[in-house]
């Protein structure tokens, strides 16, 4: 009997048994992904997981811009990253503006930038925000920082940027990189305006600074640990310290040391009578990890994002001539032809220049979407259902692509859609959220605008600025914030010389 029931197990096994253990392990398996939404054998999960995507589009934001413009709700759910994107503007109001409290950063956002941010104000919720929040917000607003930070920009204008770029007018074979500039001219600028330290990295024939370099790297792979498909990827590879986490880890040291070192000349000089933003801080925060934390979030905030816009200005200005010219008779008609650079009341009155910049923006924001985590579970006005811990993404790249808010010519650079009787006419925020908008909309906003006016201007006034190649597209690289692969090598001839 027992001989008979062992055969009768054996050819069981054989016959029956593995296959059946495998099966459940795969199905249970299975299970655990699709509870843990790590597979998902949709269309569209299965696009992301094997990037077939990337046959039809340049970008992953062309596809995500793809799917929301063909989406009724213009709403969207990538299952396997447990993300919902919307590029609704009542949908992005509610999340950003009426339930503000539902949608925080929440904790797997400052997990994925903690070890860089840290407690900085982009990276927290709730006290500590708040606390950041009414700090940064008198100190940016107050006039005497706004002077101070246009007196910086007008400085390095003048005295860096102009002379670099008639240094390489007109000559043969005078490439240049546009975005590697306008990313060493905001990293001076930012530098200047945050420690009252000039880094000096527009000087083409200098190396970028130790802390650019750092900077850049630990951007870039913390922005990585976002892409991932499971966060515990990159949480082991921290464990172990293994490649990209152990450059990362290396890169926040370096970060670290070059802070301390900041910090320590400064207490040392005394910061009292100061006017950069780190010695104001500084009198009110003792904790040096603290300010280290709070001055690294600026430094992210104001320094890639209006690299990226300037880029991106030029490159849409180099392919829509019209709009460079009637740059240049606004201003004519505003500065007179002779001028070099513009004060802060005539960039005021130049209305189409306002336009032309916000025209740039809604198709290429430097933040292309930002995420929020729901605390609650919810419903979206469009209908969506959001459950608890759901990552929930507004899509600004997308939302300047979507015909129905900006109409059938929405994919064309028009600034006179930002105009009124020639006045500059500001949309909702909500349709145009490149700033954010509701309770954190950006802090710098009105800064960053005034600088890219400034640099726009005086480059706009003085040299013909070509592309090198113009019939490519723009493919970006990942990162926080808007990257041109390959950067935008241009040609430049100055048009007058006086
Ligand atoms: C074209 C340039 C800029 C763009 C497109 C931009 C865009 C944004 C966006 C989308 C956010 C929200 C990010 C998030 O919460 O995840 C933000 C926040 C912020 N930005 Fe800007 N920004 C620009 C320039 C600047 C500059 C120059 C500064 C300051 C020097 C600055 C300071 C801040 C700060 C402090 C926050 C955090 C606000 C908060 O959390 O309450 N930004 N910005």
């Amino acid at each position: 009997m027992e001989s008979e029931d062992s055969s009768w197990l054996q050819s069981l096994q054989s016959s029956f048994c593995f296959p059946f253990f495998v099966t459940i392990s795969f199905s249970l398996l299975l299970f655990l992904l699709r509870r843990n939404n790590l597979w998902c054998n949709c269309n569209v999960c299965r696009s992301y997981l094997t990037s077939s995507w990337s046959i039809e589009f340049d970008n992953l934001c062309d596809w995500y811009t793809h799917l929301l413009r063909t989406s009724p709700s213009q709403t969207i759910h990538i299952h396997v990253l447990r993300n919902t994107i919307t590029a609704n503007p009542d949908n992005v109001e509610y999340m950003l503006k009426t339930r503000f409290e539902n949608y925080p950063k929440g904790k797997p956002f400052s997990l994925i930038l903690g070890d860089l941010l840290g407690r900085g104000i982009f990276n927290v919720d709730g006290d500590s925000w708040k606390f950041q929040r009414k700090m940064a917000s008198l100190e940016l607003g107050s006039l005497p920082i706004r002077s101070f930070a246009f007196e910086i920009v007008t400085t390095e204008i003048q005295h860096r940027l102009l002379p670099l770029l008639s240094s390489v007018a007109g000559k043969k074979n005078g490439v240049l990189d546009l975005q590697d500039v306008f990313r060493r001219f905001s990293f001076d600028n930012i530098c200047r305006f945050l420690f009252g330290l000039d880094p000096g990295c527009l000087e083409l024939s200098l190396p970028m600074s130790d802390l650019a370099v750092a900077f850049d790297l630990a951007s870039k792979l913390s922005a990585e640990r976002a892409m991932m498909a499971s966060p515990w990827i990159w949480k082991i590879k921290r464990l172990l310290n293994l490649g990209t986490e152990k450059k990362l880890k290396e890169a926040i040291a370096m970060i670290n040391t070059l802070a301390e070192e900041v910090m320590r000349q400064k207490r040392k000089k005394g910061f009292a009578t100061h006017q950069d933003l780190l010695s104001r801080f500084m009198s009110t925060v003792c904790d040096d990890k603290y300010l280290r934390d709070i001055v690294i979030s600026f430094l992210l905030a104001g320094r890639d994002t209006v690299a990226s816009a300037l880029t991106s200005f030029f490159w849409l200005l180099a392919k829509n001539p019209e709009v460079k010219s009637a740059i240049r008779a606004e201003s004519d008609r505003v500065m007179g032809p002779c001028q070099e650079l513009a004060s802060f009341e005539q960039i005021r009155e130049m209305h189409y220049l306002q336009a032309a910049v916000y025209e740039c923006l809604r198709l290429y924001p430097p933040v292309q979407f930002d995420s929020k985590f729901a605390q609650e579970d919810d419903i979206l006005p469009d209908g969506t259902s959001v459950t608890r811990g759901t990552r929930v993404t507004y899509h600004p790249y997308a939302m300047g692509r979507m015909e129905e808010v900006w109409g059938p010519d929405c994919h064309d650079f028009i600034p006179e859609r930002w105009l009124k009787n020639g006045i500059f006419y500001p949309e909702s925020p909500y349709k145009c959220p490149v700033f954010q908008a509701g309770l954190r909309v950006c802090l710098g906003k009105e800064m960053a605008l005034v600088e890219m006016k400034t640099v726009a201007l005086s480059l706009l006034r003085r040299f013909d600025i070509d592309l090198a190649k113009p019939n490519g597209s723009l493919r970006f690289a990942p990162g926080l914030t808007a990257t041109i692969s390959g950067g935008l090598c241009v040609l430049i001839r100055e048009m007058r010389t006086s």
